[in-house]
């Protein structure tokens, strides 16, 4: 009989400190030392009259655990007594090598080697964070209605699985709004939901490329891009970007074609140059000649501050290779989770099928709630209120630069959308800097962050869009100070 009051004892007293029960504690502990060998097969485990005596436990609880652990087949009952049962093989037990540490240090793919991102919920609500959009002046009681409305149809069917391209009015209400607001050239059956744009990101690289293809990215450019591709097993290939936006030099194509290219040519993210309509016809040009799909990010551009934007890449020219990417967290706010992607007619039918297998869509209430929110014109409202706003955010932050900044740099972008990129000196590196600012509450993000794999860019890149007018002078000198006093060190 194996006595188990060294095995137990103590830490079972332990638990009359916190709020596990002690039966359930006992289990806990006997299918540890179970599934770590420190209990074998085919030992006997005591009475449970003689355990709840050592133990000092109602003999109950002892029985509870036992039949849990025999449920779960870990032990065995008979008339013998209760008997460790053999478990599949496992790793041998080794006494330095806890499960914890073998589990931590099994590899993890390959394409996901290099991914190490720490940033923590609450940091993107600090002031300076890029791409968050003005969280409090998001009009959550309309939102709310309708999504109430949206749950009081009692119809069973919107639990169930939903389709997978879309609730059939919301990809009605998107199609509307991209054809006269960003010119893009579809019908409904051409828009697909995803759950943002990370996820048609994902989606696109999985769905039309091969692992070992290469991607152009912009440099610098959005991680979120990069961060799908290579978890998709693509090559990332950095192009660089000039005023233009995405400048492939000419070879390029010869030496290292694209499969995919990913692009943000109404506002480069994060330099903000447009890319204007010579250099769009030459990339659909060219990226048709290789066989490439141009992957058009348009993630801002709702906010335009200096005139009307132009039109999408996507309705340029008929049968151009472009997926257009569209997201509803800058225009609405980002814990919604929904954004689509148009794609070309001639592609879709086989992408119901593929996207019929890779996804399952849910959000029913939300997305049906979101093309009311459309169809009432209370989106177009929203943006209507949010551009004068973010125009005005943008200009109190250039505002506040001008007066406080002490280092020489030029401020870049900010056409549209709700960042400023900032040069900085060679010797005040921006990792520095960003490092030096969170320390005192603010998160800006450093440039260099933004490399694909190219000559990294040293500056900050700056949301304002969710700090009121009236705090950024007092928040830009924090910032000032807060590297400085880093500077110092
Ligand atoms: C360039 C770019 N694209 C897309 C997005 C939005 O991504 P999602 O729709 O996954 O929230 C962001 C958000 O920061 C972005 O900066």
């Amino acid at each position: 009989m194996t006595d188990l009051t060294l095995l137990l004892d103590r830490r079972l007293m332990r638990a009359r400190k916190d709020a596990v029960p002690r039966q359930r504690r006992l289990y806990e502990l006997l299918r540890k030392a179970i599934l770590e060998g420190r209990l074998l097969a085919g030992s006997a485990l005591p009475a449970s009259r003689t355990l709840a005596q050592d133990l000092g436990l109602a003999r109950n609880s002892v029985i509870h655990a036992y039949e849990q652990l025999a449920a779960e087949g870990y032990v065995q009952t008979s008339r013998q007594g209760t008997i460790v049962a053999a478990l599949p093989s496992r790793p041998s037990p080794s006494m330095n090598d806890g499960p914890e540490e073998a589990l931590a240090n099994v590899a993890l793919s390959a394409r996901v080697q290099s991914f190490n991102r720490r940033r923590t919920a609450e940091q993107d609500l600090l002031p300076f964070m890029p791409g968050i959009p003005a969280l409090d002046a998001f009009p959550i009681r309309a939102w709310r209605r309708l999504l109430q409305a949206a749950w009081s149809d009692p119809d069973p069917a919107l639990l169930s699985y939903r389709p997978s391209l879309g609730e059939p009015e919301l990809r009605q209400a998107i199609a509307t709004y991209v054809r006269t607001a960003r010119g893009v050239v579809c019908q409904a059956d051409q828009v697909i939901v995803t759950g943002g744009t990370q996820d048609s990101l994902d989606l696109c690289a999985q769905a039309l490329a091969d692992p070992g293809q290469r991607v152009w990215i912009e440099h610098p450019g959005y991680g979120g891009a990069r961060v799908a591709m290579q978890a998709a097993g693509l090559r990332v290939v950095p192009v660089p970007v000039d005023e233009q936006g995405l400048a492939p030099a000419a070879g390029l194509w010869r030496r290292q074609p694209p499969r995919l290219i990913y692009t943000t040519p109404s506002h480069q993210y994060p330099l903000g140059s447009v890319m204007p309509l010579a250099r769009r016809l030459a990339l659909i040009e060219q990226a048709k000649t290789v066989g490439a799909w141009i992957l058009e990010d348009d993630y801002d551009s709702e906010f335009r501050h200096d005139g009307p934007p132009l039109a999408a890449m996507q309705g340029l020219v008929p049968q151009a290779p472009v997926i257009y990417l569209g997201t509803f967290s800058k225009s609405m706010f980002p814990a919604l989770r929904l954004g689509f992607m148009v794609v070309p007619a001639a592609l879709l039918d086989r992408l119901q099928g593929v996207l019929g297998d890779m996804v399952r869509r849910g959000q029913s209430a939300e997305q049906i709630a979101l093309a009311a929110f459309i169809n009432e014109g209370r989106f177009t409202q929203h943006l209507r209120k949010m551009r004068p706003l973010y125009a005005q955010r943008q200009s109190a932050l250039r505002d506040a630069l001008v007066r406080h900044w002490p280092w020489p740099g030029e401020v870049l972008g900010g056409a549209c959308g709700l960042h400023l990129a900032l040069t900085l000196p060679d010797d005040l590196p921006d990792l520095q800097a960003a490092e030096a600012a969170l320390k005192k509450g603010l998160s800006p993000r450093p440039l260099s962050a933004y490399g694909m794999g190219g000559e990294p860019r040293n500056g900050l890149v700056i949301g304002y869009a969710n700090t009121p007018a009236e705090q950024m002078d007092a928040r830009v000198r924090q910032l000032v100070r807060a590297i400085s006093a880093g500077l110092a060190r």
